[in-house]
């Protein structure tokens, strides 16, 4: 089989978990983490102490530099655009993060490149990859709810995250955005692609604007898809500094015949108190499970290795002579798309304060 050749675009909060997934991709001869690309250079560099590759500052000298058959792009929200469009330039497969880009033209442009390009463009939409999303998949597919109706998901992060972690890229971004698509994406997936017709929503300003970061504490809206089930998406990213967790989120789907709850707060993960820690936290272990192999190597596991794995094996299949259509189901362009035409709906309506069509 063929070993992906890969460059990692962004190396910042989330990007170790991608040198992560394809260093440990590389100790099975599944794929090759060969370059990164930053233009933080003291993190670019400490990155690549941990992981070794060739790094660079620059995507187009990277691209230029390196034969690279695809990337990876982990840059903030509005930073996806202009890499893709390189990469795809380039000839090389690409995988980016949620949401693929933060308008809808901007996402039409990035998929008609990459179809120009005969490239893969995949989203890193992991909620898909979570074993328990996939359980309700099974279930809602065998017909078990019947006709789906209605339903609720809840994902808010502590306030850590747009406080400490990206105070210079929040303004730009909101909880719909960063939190929302994920869930939005979610219920599309377990609706068989499901789209969005109407949107209605409302944004709340406070605490984080009150720090200095000038963006929604939270945004809660409503979507009417196409199957003619309503969800509603509460999205917040000021949980205080004291709640047990960093994330909180949760689905519940209602039918004509049944209905699906998963609180992914809730599954048997572990509780944990240490350091300066306010009080006993709990971890997702479904998203992320750090083991060492037999050499003693550090490995992680779940769906938040799985996404992006998934676009390993994607981009061999291409390399062995396979064709995007053999690839079956997966989180592409047009999912980034239709996540994002909801998500910009969603700010739409919150400007005006009006129902919007899609
Ligand atoms: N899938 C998920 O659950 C998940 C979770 C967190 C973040 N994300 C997404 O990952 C992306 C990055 O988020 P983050 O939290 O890691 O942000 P971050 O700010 O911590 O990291 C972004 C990195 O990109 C670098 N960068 C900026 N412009 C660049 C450019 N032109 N070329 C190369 N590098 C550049 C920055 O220096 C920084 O190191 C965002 O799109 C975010 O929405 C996804």
């Amino acid at each position: 089989m063929a070993q992906a050749r890969v460059g990692v675009v962004g190396v910042g909060t989330f990007g170790i978990n991608h040198l992560r997934c394809f260093r440990q991709l590389g100790y099975w001869g599944v794929a090759k983490l060969v370059a990164a690309c930053d233009v933080n250079e003291p993190v670019l560099e400490e990155r690549r102490q941990e992981f070794e590759f060739n790094p660079y500052t620059s995507v187009e000298e990277m691209l230029n530099n390196e034969q690279l058959d695809a990337i990876t792009v982990v840059t903030p929200d509005p930073l996806h655009k202009d890499i893709v469009l390189a990469g795809a330039e380039a000839g090389v497969h690409i995988l980016s993060e949620k949401p693929l880009d933060v308008t809808v033209d901007g996402c039409q442009e990035m998929i008609d490149a990459c179809e120009r390009a005969g490239v893969l463009l995949m989203v890193d939409f992991h909620k898909r990859y979570d074993e328990y999303h996939i359980a309700m998949k099974q279930k809602i597919d065998a017909g078990d709810l019947g006709k789906i109706q209605y339903g609720f998901c809840h994902m808010e992060d502590k306030i850590v995250v747009p406080r400490d972690w990206f105070p210079n890229w929040a303004p730009n971004s909101s909880s719909a955005w960063f939190l929302g698509i994920h869930f939005v994406d979610l219920t599309r997936f377990l609706m068989s692609g499901a789209n969005g017709t109407e949107v209605w929503a409302s944004g709340m300003k406070g605490k984080l604007a009150s720090l200095g970061v000038d963006t929604y504490d939270a945004v809660t809206f409503m979507v009417k898809f196409d199957n003619g089930a309503s969800v509603v998406y509460n999205t917040a990213w000021h949980l205080p500094d004291g709640f047990e967790a960093v994330v909180n989120q949760g689905i519940r789907l209602v039918g004509t015949d049944g209905l699906l709850e998963c609180d992914s707060q809730d599954r048997g993960t572990i509780t944990c108190c240490a350091g300066d820690s306010p009080g006993m936290q709990s971890h997702n272990k479904s998203f992320l499970r750090e083991k060492y192999d037999k050499q003693g190597r550090q490995i992680f596991e779940g769906y938040g290795m799985d996404s992006i794995a998934d676009f390993a094996y994607n981009v061999n299949v291409l390399l062995d002579g396979g064709t995007i259509a053999d690839l079956g189901d997966f989180p592409s362009g047009e999912d980034g798309l239709q996540a994002t035409k909801i998500i910009a709906a969603v700010h739409e309506s919150v400007d005006t304060g009006k129902l919007v069509q899609l």
